[in-house]
């Protein structure tokens, strides 16, 4: 596994993060626990933060659907970048943190009446309009609420990044935003600019996740200036900002190789400052909403081994106490990560094992086919880059609790989810109170 952000190897053979002994954390805090390196976490968002705004007129928006707690809000917030959010519960989540919210982007596809009031209420800094459907409704709510909304429409450009097919979002078959080639995001501009509780920005677009190949993102810059262009004309209107979205890909297994934010920014901020005096445009300016690059490869994730179940021949099945619930990624997108065991963590690997989570589910497989050193029961592993889109995807299937979250740096951990609890499980069931009546079985044994 490669070492990232603070990990060491410490004098004891253990993994070390954030100055903590990870097998201590493991016995002190229970597994599977996520662990979020702090220090890692900062220096990624400070990258962008530089790349953005010491050469470019820049914004950076976390993407906060990757991992977001009141604790990563406030960091967030601390480093200076703005915040994406996507539903009425990031936004609430933010608005407990204390996060300005004249620094926050309401994203979604779908969002629902009362999260646009919600949104109005707390004065959210852009909201960011899908279609003609939600336009219609924001425009009706700000001129209810007395207030004109600002906001950045998303556009579909038909950019093809390339990475996993169920994560590519640029395409102009997609769920998300409208179509250049066909008109339709032409039209909702004009749509925008003659309401009167609205005020246009910006456009949008987000080409794709774990993305390599900058040249999409210059790709991009092309064409949604090249439309820019062609509204400016149309309608004398354009835009003071343009969002690119994120998708910076992160290193997960020796086959990615992860671009540099510098470089990121060099290429796309320096194609928009290239390419609008050449559109006849002032040059607007450059948002980025990166996620995973922020938070992914500063988390980590701690699992106990437990049974370890070989079949001759075939394979060693090495069984944690989490999997697909905590880490729904491989199942879902065949996603693959490294590991170690952390309390060995110096000892070179001597077999070919296959990592197996606890779920009810032949495809809860956390990792196929990785070399260790011969796992055996209480013994740590660490799966690390699992900073994003894991405790934010987790779930609590068979009825599994979420694990807890720790915060290390410098020596210490703060504990900033807890571990759920069995009750926490049951906290929304409600039984029917005719349950209670004897009524039901009467019901149930009716006429037969
Ligand atoms: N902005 C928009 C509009 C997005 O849709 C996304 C991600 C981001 C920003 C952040 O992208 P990032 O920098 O994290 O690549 N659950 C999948 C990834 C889904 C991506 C959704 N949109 C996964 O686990 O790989």
């Amino acid at each position: 596994m490669k070492l990232q952000g603070t990990m060491q190897i410490n004098d004891k053979g253990h993994l070390e993060i954030g100055g903590c002994d990870t097998v201590e954390l493991a016995e002190n805090f229970g597994t599977p626990l996520y662990v979020l390196d702090e220090q890692y976490f900062r220096q990624n968002c400070r990258r962008y933060y530089r790349a953005f705004t010491e050469k470019y007129d820049g914004v950076v928006l976390y993407a906060a659907k990757t991992l977001l707690t009141l604790a990563v809000c406030r960091m967030v917030d601390e480093e200076g970048l703005s915040l994406d959010v996507v539903s009425g519960g990031e936004l609430y989540t933010a608005k407990k943190a204390r996060f300005p919210m004249e620094r926050v982007y309401f994203h979604g596809n779908n969002k629902s009446a009362a999260e646009l009031k919600l949104a109005l209420d707390y004065k959210v800094g852009r909201v960011m309009v899908d279609n003609p459907h939600e336009l219609q409704m924001l425009d009706r709510l700000a001129g209810e609420a007395g207030v004109q909304a600002k906001i950045m429409l998303r556009l579909t450009p038909g950019v093809e990044a390339h990475t996993h097919e169920y994560i590519k979002t640029g395409q102009i078959d997609s769920k998300f935003g409208m179509v250049i080639e066909n008109g339709q995001a032409m039209e909702i501009i004009k749509r925008a600019l003659a309401l009167e509780h609205i005020r246009l920005t910006g456009l949008h677009c987000h080409i794709g996740s774990q993305i390599f190949e900058l040249q999409s993102y210059a790709h991009a810059a092309e064409v949604m200036l090249g439309f820019a262009a062609e509204v400016r004309r149309e309608t004398g209107w354009q835009p003071e900002e343009m969002n690119f979205g994120g998708g910076m890909g992160i290193y997960y297994t020796a086959a990615d190789e992860p671009q540099s934010v510098s470089k990121f920014a060099d290429t796309l901020a320096q194609a928009v400052k290239n390419l609008a005096p050449q559109y006849g445009l002032a040059a607007p300016k450059v948002l980025v909403e990166p996620g995973r690059s922020v938070s992914g490869p500063a988390g980590t994730t701690l699992y106990t081994v437990g049974a370890v179940k070989s079949i001759p021949g075939i394979r060693t099945y090495v069984a944690v106490d989490g999997g697909m619930g905590d880490n729904p990624r491989p199942a879902l997108y065949q996603s693959r990560y490294e590991a170690l065991l952390a309390n060995r963590a110096a000892q070179q690997p001597q077999e070919m094992v296959s990592i197996a989570g606890k779920c009810c589910e032949s495809g809860d497989m956390l990792i196929w086919d990785i070399d260790l050193p011969a796992p055996a029961p209480g013994d740590i592993l660490a799966v690390s880059s699992t900073g994003a889109y894991n405790y934010s995807m987790s779930m609590n299937y068979n009825r599994l609790p979420r694990p807890a979250m720790v915060l290390v740096k410098d020596g210490a951990a703060d504990i900033i989810v807890a571990r759920e609890t069995y009750d926490d499980l049951i906290r929304n069931d409600v039984v029917p109170e005719r349950f209670n009546e004897g009524r039901v079985a009467k019901i149930a044994g009716a006429g037969r």
